[in-house]
Order: structure tokens, then sequence, then C-alpha cells
């Protein structure tokens, strides 16, 4: 919760539904859920459940058909075009599942683009760029396009795109997905010092392994939540009322 007790996200009946040569498919079928400020909360389900539609929606890019979505306590439905723009870009980071890096621009261009729509100085705009772009392992394919890189390098510059203006809210759709386990986990470290300096994390990922750092797991089945865990954070308050460390030590004492 933030300081006056209001989640940063709130959905209340959310859905979507999307219209296609007579067909309707429904991609979110009334979704309630609270997304506390600074929280960290990973996103499962089968494909075709709802999660990017989901995502779309916390990101400002789509608008749902109906319920509504307050964002820091003001109701999405009622920013203008100007003030949706400017939280976008602000305050949002987004990792797309299909990377969106911008053909035409190189690496270094795709990720400083969102500091140059802020208006931020040339020597500014490249001491981020090339700081982020080294946090995952990328500086060395600065002058590259796209189209030269393989799919988990892209997937990394779209990570450095994200975090590069440094958002209050990341919503990233399987920035995992295409990376190994190394790149994985520094990815994963990214996203957790992100999460300790305050910012809100919300990740779609079908891997244990990098859901068990997320505060909460949001299970979604047909475009409803159908689970909700605390299973993260469970763990870690383990581990911070040393109950997990003292039970080691009195093990080793036994040894
Ligand atoms: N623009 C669109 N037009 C029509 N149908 C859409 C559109 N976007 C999504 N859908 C449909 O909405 C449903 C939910 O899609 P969504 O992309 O949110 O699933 P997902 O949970 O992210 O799946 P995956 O794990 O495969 O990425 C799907 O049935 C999909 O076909
Ligand atoms: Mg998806």
């Amino acid at each position: 919760m933030s300081a006056n007790g209001t989640p940063v996200i709130r959905l209340e009946g959310v859905t979507k539904v999307f219209f296609t040569d007579e067909v309707e498919t429904h991609a979110l079928a009334g979704v309630h859920l609270d997304i506390r400020n600074g929280e960290f909360v990973s996103i499962a389900g089968p494909s075709g459940c709802g999660k990017s539609t989901l995502l779309s929606i916390l990101g400002l890019l789509d608008s749902p058909s109906g319920g509504s979505y307050i964002l820091n306590g003001k109701p999405a439905q009622n920013l203008n075009l100007a003030e949706r723009a400017r939280i976008r870009n602000r305050e949002i980071g987004f990792i797309f599942q299909s990377f969106n890096l911008i053909g035409d621009l190189s690496v270094f261009e795709n990720v400083e683009l969102p500091l140059t729509y802020r208006g931020m100085g040339a020597a500014e705009r490249k001491k981020r760029v090339q700081e982020a772009l080294e946090r995952v392992g990328m500086a060395h394919r600065m002058r590259h396009f796209p189209s030269q890189l393989s799919g988990g390098q892209q997937q990394r510059v779209a990570v450095a795109r994200a975090i590069v203006g440094q958002p209050l809210i990341l919503l990233a759709d399987e920035p995992t997905g295409n990376l190994d386990s190394v790149n994985g986990e520094a990815v994963m470290s990214l996203l957790q010092e992100l999460h300790r300096n305050g910012a809100t994390i919300c990740m779609v990922t079908h891997d244990p392994r990098f859901a068990r750092h997320a505060d909460r797991t949001i299970r979604l089945f047909d475009g409803h939540v159908v689970e909700e865990e605390e299973a993260g954070r469970a763990e870690r308050d383990l581990v911070e009322s040393g109950f997990v460390a003292e039970h080691g030590d009195r093990q080793r004492g036994t040894v």
C-alpha cells in the first residue's frame, strides 16, 4: 500500500472483448486485482488466458471493455491522451513479449528513445543508455540494428529500454523467455534491484525459478484470476525472521 493505503493498481471487474470477423473473444472476463505500491507480482497461466492483454491494460496501451482500472487512485478512463502518454513515458516501463524494438533504429537509439521523448539532454541520455546497456551485457552491440541480434540479445535490449528511465511501475511479459539461465538470472537481478529501490513490478513468467522472486503469484485462467499465493513472501519472511539461518546453524552444530 502507498502511504495513504491506496493500492497503486486496482482493477474492478475488468473485462476485455476482442471482435474479429464475427468472433468474440473474451480475453478478460471480470478481473479484480489490487497491487500495492512496491509489490513484486508474478502472473502465470496457460497460453491465451489473457496475461498480455492484462499487462497492456495496466500499461495504458489498451483500455478495458468494461469495469474500471484505478491507477494511483485515479480512474484511468478519466485520463486524457496527454496524461496517458506522460504516465506511459515517465512512470511505466514495458518489456513486451515480442520485444517491439524499432527496426530502423540502432540498439543505442532504441534504448535512448524514451529519454528523447522526455526532452533529456544528449550527454545525460548517452550516460544513461550506456549504463543500461552495460547492465544487460549489450554495450558492445550499441551500433547494431535489431535484425542483427539474436532473440535473447533483442530481449536484453528491450529490458535495457524498459529500465533506462527508472520507472515506478515495470510491466514485464516473459522477460526471461528467450534467455539462457545465466542471462535470465542477470535480468532477474536487475528487476530485483528495481524492486528494492521501490518500483512496483508485474511480471508474466512460466518459470517457477523466476516466479519465486515475487511477493505474490497470480494465476489466470480463461480471463479470470483463479488463485493468488504469497509463496515468495513466506519464504523471505522465514529467512528474515532468522528461522532458516538459525535452524541451519543448529543443524551444522550437531554434525
Ligand atoms: N488484438 C486482438 N484481437 C483479437 N483477439 C485477441 C487480440 N489480442 C489477444 N486476443 C485474444 O485474447 C486472448 C488472450 O490473449 P493474450 O495475448 O492476452 O494471451 P496470453 O495469456 O498472453 O497468452 P500467451 O501465454 O500465449 O502469450 C487470446 O484468445 C487471443 O487470441
Ligand atoms: Mg502473452
